[in-house]
């Protein structure tokens, strides 16, 4: 790898979603993919692995990484407390309890004879959601004599391992015996609930069954719960019934509806529809979030997220150093706005270039993706002679191993290290580094063991570290052992570094090289 430029040269930073290391095994989709590529520039050049999950990266101890957590790390520099931990910090010390708008919503709902609506995803995958929160907003309606709680629970299947929704509902319900209060309402796939690239039909589904009752009607919570078809990620929005085939719950007016999940990107798009739907329909409503979501104003949050000021986007823009930021649609928001440090204003140093490969994608049999697409545009950046920094995102390896398929996920491994090779060239050509890093991981772990010992495919994330390799850069950079012991939180300093520039003062992490 060579394409040696000079200090300060410019620079390619590319993120490979859900690449994480592990020893190799049967379900290591990385170690089973031939990825020459991959393989010869960790063995030849600067590489290690760093933290992606729990504290290193601001989340709970033992969780697994994400790609909102990764990307803010990435960008920010330094481990911000992510909602998830803010959350449990406002449960540790008792500030959720004694929350005022929570108990002013709660207190409404009980003296106007008013619900309590709690709208949430229901695993414990620990990216979108924690049931343990649920269980606290449930022992706060039922200590202010909420008279009517329903629980509409999103079913999971793609944080966990799949076939588990049943599992999941079962504690829900020991949660509402254990504070005395609550009921199931709805039960929607987080395919149409969390929707998030546009599909409003898949929401209205999840908003009429939610707020009209309207649905398909299920007499037994087993009958919702299981959808061997299609997978708990595609149930379908389904309403339980009260007496005789009437819905048992819908939304009225006065009622309150609070989201349970902390993470923002997937639940954004239900409660505009939702929040959308009950105005049209006349329905006054309090509508609260657990966490920060940035929807709209009366989407009132019950915690406020972490400042992210300082990071790589702000000291690219105070050096005015151009960089263009690539991803296909189910990643863009991560290399924009995740990495702005969830700053949404426009920026004059920054271009972005959103690919759109195909509108119903199907993974497992087009595990390529648009990658071509992002290939071709970080190419055609990476020859800028104004671009200083080209940020892409190839997403195949995580969104393909989500689905839990090991094959396709191996193909896309495959086609990823292709993709890579491909852009390294290039990038030597035009005397630029190359920096890629995983964001967590995922493919390197795609067998879990079932509840009976036996192994079973999982597509969720993963604790394990990810790796990082730099080609080409500086001589005195290329030669370079990279630290020990790294975490996602020194990249932007080592990015700033390759740039010829000094971490951020508000970074706290250090450069690699
Ligand atoms: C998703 O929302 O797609 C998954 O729950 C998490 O995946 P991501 O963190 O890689 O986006
Ligand atoms: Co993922």
């Amino acid at each position: 790898m060579t394409g040696l430029g000079t200090p300060g040269s410019p620079g390619v930073l590319l993120v490979l979603d859900g690449w994480g290391h592990a020893p190799p095994d049967r379900g290591n989709a990385l170690a089973l993919a031939r990825t020459p590529f991959l393989d010869s520039i960790r063995a030849t050049c600067p590489a290690g692995l760093l933290q992606a999950s729990g504290e290193a990266v601001g989340l709970l101890p033992d969780t697994v990484g994400n790609s909102e957590t990764g990307h803010l790390i990435i960008g920010a520099g330094r481990a911000l407390p992510y909602d998830s931990l803010l959350v449990r910090q406002h449960i540790d010390s008792g500030a959720m309890r004694g929350h005022p708008r929570l108990n002013e919503m709660c207190a409404a709902a009980a003296s106007a004879d008013r619900a309590l609506h709690l709208v949430g995803l229901c695993s414990d995958g620990q990216i979108h959601s924690d049931l343990n929160h649920l269980g606290v907003l449930l022992a706060t309606a039922a200590a202010h004599r909420v008279p009517r709680v329903w629980v509409h629970a999103i079913t999971d299947g793609r944080d966990v391992a799949d076939g588990t929704a049943a599992r999941y509902l079962a504690q829900v319900e020991r949660l509402m015996a254990d504070a005395g209060t609550g009921r199931l309402a709805t039960v929607i796939g987080r395919g149409y609930a969390m929707d998030k690239s546009g599909r409003h039909d898949l929401t209205e589904a999840a908003v009429l069954a939610m707020a009209d009752g309207r649905g398909l009607l299920r007499h037994r919570l087993r009958e919702a719960a299981e959808n061997p078809e299609r997978g708990d990620e595609w149930v379908p929005p389904s309403v339980l019934a009260g007496t005789g085939d009437r819905p048992a719950a819908t939304m009225a007016d006065q009622d309150a509806v609070l989201f349970f999940n902390f993470r923002s990107d997937r639940v954004r798009q239900l409660v505009d529809g939702l929040a959308d739907h009950l105005e049209r329909t006349g329905r006054k409503t309090w509508l609260s979030s657990l966490a920060q979501y940035d929807t709209r104003a009366e989407v009132e949050p019950l915690t406020r997220r972490a400042g992210a000021s300082g990071g790589l986007a702000d000291e690219l823009e105070r050096a005015r150093l151009l960089s263009v930021r690539i991803a296909e649609r189910e990643k863009f928001e991560h290399v924009t706005y995740y990495l702005n440090g969830r700053d949404p204003r426009p920026r004059a140093t920054e271009e972005h270039v959103r690919v759109v490969a195909d509108s119903a994608p199907d993974y497992r049999r087009r595990p390529q993706m648009g990658l071509a697409q992002v290939v071709d545009a970080v190419c055609s950046a990476a020859t800028r002679s104004d671009v200083a920094l080209v940020v892409a995102n190839l997403a195949n390896i995580d969104v393909v191993g989500h689905t839990g398929d090991l094959g396709a996920t191996v193909r896309a491994a495959e086609h990823t290290d292709a993709a890579v090779r491909r852009i390294a060239a290039v990038a030597g050509e035009q005397g630029r580094w190359m920096l890629a890093v995983g964001d967590h991981g995922n493919a390197e772990q795609m067998l879990q063991r079932g509840p009976d010992g036996a192994p079973l495919p999982y597509g969720g994330h993963t604790t394990n570290p990810v790796p990082v390799v730099v080609t080409g850069g500086a001589e005195h950079i290329a030669g370079r052992a990279m630290a020990e012991g790294g975490s996602l939180a020194d990249v932007a300093p080592t990015v700033l570094k390759l740039l010829g520039r000094e971490p951020g003062p508000a970074m706290e992490g250090s450069p690699l090289l």
